[in-house]
């Protein structure tokens, strides 16, 4: 037996079992063991049940123990839609938005993406990393244990590249796991203004190949968006992402409805993310094929949009998660408590509800629920402690975090 560790006593312990990704009624399911116990031996969980059936099955001593009492203890959260790695801000961007300009004019009139791609073009890899880390730091502490991170701020090979090897570099060397995904088709540069089709010939060609090549993405997404990336111009990027092994992802009718929910039925995507605008057929179509709708309510709000139709998606069967889409442009935030907090108040989602999809479905968006996203037998040890007894404490306490230990692969690596 190698390393061990044992939390034990906690008066709720949420473990999210069960098939994953889960849909409809499922998802108000959280498997909660009262007065609970989990047993890690070398990152992996080993045994979970009542404390006291688990203490009287455990034969030898163990290295660790957290009394977890009046705690509640859940699985890491996993942010499965982020884009952490960027130079510069858009402060100025934002406050135009409060005056009254939308984030697609200003996206128009030559600002908004481009802008965050000339100052990431600019930064060296080092100052990137920098970055980023602080970013990843502060996620940890809100109890995400892993991250998904998109590039899509270079737009040519170079920096493109350089995203991706900061997330490549940051794996390991910190604990938040890092899921890397290559969104070259982020927006269009002013190099190729007016010529998308050539660009996304330009990303197939030169830059697909070499991410590939170097196994520096396991997803591929792209911006499907009225004035950015069309339908045909999506799916011809994805099938040959996904010739190179690349699974797909999408931003889809996040400011007009296009049929990029369709488009990722068709495609069989991992997940399609934002959606506030999907049709009711996009919402059928992507019940049917179990396609992860990752809604990003904090950009909603951050856009003083309408909310994406959670409560309607969860009723049709479509398996919902929630993420940040934490960026410098639509959503400048990272805020777990944030996005409970619209999920439950705004978006009709239960706190059960919220929490499936913070957990066992987001890690099911980043198609990686055999490994992460519950607490069971087999899974890595990703768990995180709340300073309150039930899990009911989280909405309730509005953008603060009440996470109070988190656990990377059996260690403490946060308190
Ligand atoms: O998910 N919609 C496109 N991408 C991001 C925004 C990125 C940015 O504005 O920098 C999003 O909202
Ligand atoms: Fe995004």
């Amino acid at each position: 037996m190698g390393e061990t560790l044992l939390i034990k006593n906690a008066a709720e312990l949420v473990t999210c079992s069960g098939s994953a990704p889960k849909t409809g009624a499922a998802m108000n399911d959280l498997g909660i063991i009262h007065d609970g116990a989990v047993l890690v031996e070398d990152g992996i969980i080993t045994k979970v049940g009542a404390t006291a059936e688990l203490l009287s099955a455990i034969t030898g001593p163990v290295d660790k123990e957290i009394d977890a009492a009046g705690k509640c203890v859940l699985p890491g959260f996993v942010d499965s839609h982020t884009h952490f790695v960027f130079g510069g801000y858009r402060a100025e961007e934002f406050s135009w938005r409060l005056r009254g300009d939308t984030y697609m004019e200003i996206m128009e009139r030559g600002g908004g993406i481009v802008n965050t791609v000339r100052d990431t073009r600019l930064a060296s890899k080092q100052e990137l990393k920098e970055l980023a880390r602080k970013r990843l730091d502060s996620m940890l502490a809100l109890g995400v244990t892993t991250v998904e991170g998109k590039s899509g701020y270079g737009l040519d090979l170079d920096t493109e590249i350089k995203q991706l090897e900061v997330m490549a570099e940051l794996q390991g060397e910190q604990a938040v796991e890092i899921v890397t995904t290559f969104m070259g088709a982020h927006a269009v540069p002013q190099e190729y203004q007016g010529r998308s089709g050539e660009f996304i010939d330009f990303l197939i060609n030169e830059v697909l190949p070499v991410v590939a090549e170097r196994k520096l993405a396991e997803f591929c997404d792209v911006f499907c968006e009225k004035g950015v990336f069309s339908v045909d111009e999506s799916r011809r990027l994805l099938l040959a992402a996904s010739k190179l092994g690349m699974k797909s992802k999408l931003h889809a009718d996040e400011i007009v409805q296009l049929g990029g929910a369709e488009l990722a039925a068709e495609l069989a995507a991992v997940s399609a993310d934002h959606l506030l605008h999907v049709s009711d057929e996009g919402i059928r179509k992507m019940a049917e094929t179990k396609v992860v709708a990752t809604l990003l309510p904090a950009t909603a709000f951050s856009l003083k949009e309408p909310y994406a139709r959670g409560r309607v998606m969860i009723d049709s069967g479509v398996p919902v998660a929630l993420a940040s889409d934490f960026n410098p442009g639509s959503c400048f935030t990272g805020s777990i408590p944030l996005i409970i907090a619209l999920a439950t108040l705004y978006m009709g989602l239960t706190p059960a509800e919220t929490i499936s999809a913070l957990t066992i479905n987001a890690a099911a968006a980043v198609d990686k629920a055999d490994k992460i996203g519950s607490i069971e037998s087999g899974k890595q040890a990703d768990i995180i402690i709340l300073e309150h007894p039930s899990h009911l404490y989280l909405p309730y306490h509005i953008g603060v975090s009440i996470v109070e230990t988190v656990i990377k692969k059996g260690k403490v690596v946060w308190s």
